[in-house]
């Protein structure tokens, strides 16, 4: 049974459906704890952000529960722009009610001034049904200035901008400055919007906080319910929803397995963000330790590789796509990121000869950590990780 998202809906669920199956009951709830209850809660239930970074999300919210300063936001990001990634715009089309619950909670519980909710604006089914949910929540008296809940919620429709989604590019973008990270810290938690203490949270992460104050954090600790991107070589690519710690193997077979005739030999399980994994790891579970052991993690969807295409097809697209979407802040993020595709781009076409796939590592050792924000790490680890598949031994794990 699914726990975040319905069972079954066409359209969006409304208030009714969404009260059928326990909504609301979290925020009844977390009104009447204290603020701290609240997070303390959600650290006992072992909440991790689902934006990717995986931070604890209690902990987020008690940096700003205890912040002197008075005037503090909320704000809830919709960006989901990577590409592979698609599961908070499910949430948000079609239980949008189970966001506006967790925002709220979250509103209540660090006092916000308001809420900002980032939505891609490609994501009009979304925005349609966070308002409709919105004015619902309205009505039914738990939001606005007469509802239970008083600081004002905003929804705001902006470009569809990879890196927006950067929690720190994502609030400038909402001060109206351009699409760009700044060094952190200071984080959000600290001087967030308008210098002020914020908490940007995913809005998965948002609805799995409703789950926890409805049903009790050991409840959600020994389910621990997550929403899955699966898109890649699968025969059934979609959302899924499974427990944290599944078997990546299992979740795979969920997903129809490979194209007939095929096989997996690597799946990225932290999408465009985290090294992959090969055909004799499917077997791990897909929880935060037991990835990092195999040197990985979870990121905003799993993208399976099959024997239809080759590595060197995968790399060099990914790479291609960090070069195109950098925000040209650091210039050497800007450089890095297009040495590392111009690198790749002769991988389409087969195995790259030796000397180049050295140079290619050399170039993915020497940008790593480096820029403002992970974003060139992240483009050169990724890089560094699958250049020994690249190369003339293509498809034999060098580490094995
Ligand atoms: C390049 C880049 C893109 C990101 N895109 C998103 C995104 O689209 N949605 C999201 O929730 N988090 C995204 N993040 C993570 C956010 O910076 C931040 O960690 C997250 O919104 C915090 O919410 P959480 O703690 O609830 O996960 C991105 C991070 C990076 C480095």
């Amino acid at each position: 049974m699914a726990v975040i998202l319905p069972d079954s809906v066409t359209g969006w669920e409304r208030l009714d459906a969404y009260r059928s199956r326990g909504g609301y009951r979290g925020l009844a709830r977390a009104l009447e704890l204290d603020p701290e209850t609240v997070a303390d809660w959600l650290l006992q239930a072992d909440l991790r952000g689902r934006g990717g970074a995986g931070y604890p999300t209690g902990k987020k919210w008690q940096a700003v529960i205890r912040h002197a300063e008075a005037e503090r936001y909320l704000v809830v990001n919709g960006a989901e722009g990577e590409p592979g990634a698609f599961k908070d715009r499910r949430l948000m089309a079609t239980a949008p009610h189970a966001v506006v619950e967790g925002l709220l909670i979250a509103a209540w519980a660090i006092r916000a001034t308001a809420v900002l909710v980032y939505v891609n604006s490609d994501f009009q089914d979304a925005a349609r049904a966070l308002g409709g949910a919105l004015d619902e929540a309205v009505e039914a008296g738990w939001a606005g200035p007469g509802g239970r809940v008083k600081a004002p919620v905003k929804l705001l429709l902006e470009p569809h901008v990879y890196i927006a989604g950067e929690e720190t590019a994502l609030l400038n973008v909402l001060m109206g400055n351009p699409a760009q990270p700044w060094h952190k810290p200071p984080y959000p938690t600290e001087k967030g919007l308008w210098g002020k203490p914020t908490v940007v949270n995913n809005v998965e992460t948002l609805a799995a906080a409703a789950v926890i104050l409805r049903e009790g954090p050991e409840w959600f600790r020994a389910r621990r319910p997550m929403l899955f991107s699966v898109s890649g070589d699968v025969r059934l690519p979609g959302v899924y929803e499974a427990p944290l710690g599944t078997r990546l193997a299992d979740l795979l077979e969920r997903a129809g397995g490979p194209p007939p005739g095929e096989r997996f030999q690597a799946v990225l399980p932290g999408g465009y963000s985290m090294p992959p994994l090969f055909a004799d790891q499917l077997g791990v579970p897909l929880d935060y330790d037991a990835l990092a052991a195999l040197g990985t993690g979870l990121g905003a969807s799993i993208i399976a590789v099959a024997t239809n295409r080759t590595l060197g097809q995968v790399a060099a697209d990914i790479l291609e796509f960090f070069a195109r979407e950098t925000c040209g802040k650091c210039p050497v993020c800007v450089k890095g990121t297009r040495v590392l595709a111009d690198q790749l781009g002769p991988a389409r076409g087969g195995p790259l000869a030796e000397a180049a796939q050295r140079e290619l590592l050399a170039t993915a050792v020497k940008y790593r950590h480096k820029g403002i924000c992970s974003f060139l790490d992240t483009a050169a680890h990724l890089a560094e990780s699958l250049a020994p598949q690249v190369g003339p031994a293509a498809g034999v794990r060098l580490d094995a």
